[in-house]
């Protein structure tokens, strides 16, 4: 018997030693001193020895038991410093690799548009000021002398949500939210989204932005008017820029005109930008009407005004030379890193 725990003893170390993991040694240890273990069934054996043999076995047991153990444990904080030091290998980060680029956004060119009108007006003491998308028709139409059956409702194809709600079909709408309020002097821009069914082509969209304008105060003449779009079009395109007013109709002021301004690219000789007529078309405006003043309840036997309405992505293909609006909508990386 002794011989055979001198076997086992040798035995277990050996297999101790050579356990190259954590699980290999565990295995060793319940072969060995578990509970159907070799030293263990060994043990019960012992009743077959002679009482006086079998204390010094039971010690003999005990010690190789001990040395199993104590080299068990020695090993396993090997092995364990082992596999930390592996992991930690694993997992070193290496500071000097090149970081991944981060992308960097671009201020779209119509927010950029935005920006440089609502600049120029703020700088003239206007005020910018939000109006609803979704409106009602007395705000998008009635309130601006369109009423019912004007063929105004017709040419500015208007999506309704209820016979009585619209999308904007423009920011007009705002200049009426504004002279409710009550509060004169009034001189404010107002730039926002707006929606008519039109398709989608190289100059049309069904959601596209405007800017608005407005003046009211005592004595607004049309010289106002013209001194104060003359100054927008000379900030935006340029200190040479020449304007023009034509005469035009819209319902919600008297006079109407379309403003005209000379070609930016050309400098009037005619070329591809301005269709060979030296003239670029920019917005519409007028002197509001007395009605519409009317119908927000200011007196317009001291009170006058003028408006303008101009549009957004027209101003920004004109300023950066952009030939198809669709280009503004699709949002194309490669489009938008340009600006
Ligand atoms: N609302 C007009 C449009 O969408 C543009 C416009 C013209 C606005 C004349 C004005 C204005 O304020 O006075 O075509």
């Amino acid at each position: 018997m002794k011989e055979r725990l001198q076997q086992i003893r040798e035995e277990a170390m050996k297999q101790i030693q050579e356990s190259d993991g954590l699980n290999k040694l565990n295995e060793v240890r319940v072969n060995v001193l578990g509970k159907k273990g070799e030293l263990t069934t060994i043990m019960k054996s012992m009743k077959d020895l002679s009482a006086e043999e079998r204390p010094k076995f039971g010690q003999m047991v005990n010690e190789t038991r001990q040395a199993i153990e104590t080299l068990i444990e020695e090993t396993k904080t090997k092995l364990e410093a082992a596999e930390l030091e592996l992991a930690l290998e694993k997992e070193v980060i290496d500071v000097t690799l090149p970081s991944k680029k981060q992308k960097v956004g671009h201020v779209h060119p119509n927010q950029l548009a935005q920006k440089e009108v609502e600049d120029i007006f703020i700088g003239m003491g206007y005020e910018v000021e939000e109006g609803p998308e979704i409106e009602y028709d007395y705000y998008n139409f009635e309130a601006l002398n369109i009423p019912p059956n004007h063929p105004a409702k017709d040419e500015q194809d208007t999506f309704y949500i209820t016979p009585d709600i619209v999308l904007r079909t423009q920011t007009s709408s705002v200049q009426i939210h504004a002279m409710e309020k009550g509060k004169l002097p009034l001189r404010m821009i107002a730039p926002g989204r707006v929606f008519r069914s039109d398709e989608v082509d190289a100059t049309h969209s069904p959601s596209f932005h405007q800017i608005e304008g407005l003046v009211v105060d005592k004595g607004i003449t049309f010289a106002d008017l013209k001194g104060t779009l003359e100054v927008f079009a000379k900030k935006m395109f340029g200190e040479d820029t020449k304007v023009k007013f034509r005469p035009h109709h819209f319902p919600f002021t008297e006079p109407s005109a379309e403003m005209d301004m000379s070609c930016f690219k050309c400098g009037g000789k005619g070329c591809r930008f301005c269709k060979g007529s030296g003239w670029i078309e920019i917005l519409g405006c007028g002197m509001v009407h007395p009605d519409v003043l009317k119908r927000c309840n200011i007196d317009t036997n001291e009170y006058s005004g003028f408006a303008f309405g101009v549009g957004l992505e027209r101003i920004a293909l004109l300023k950066y030379e952009i030939d198809d609006m669709r280009l503004l909508y699709e949002n194309d990386d490669r489009f938008l890193d340009q600006f």
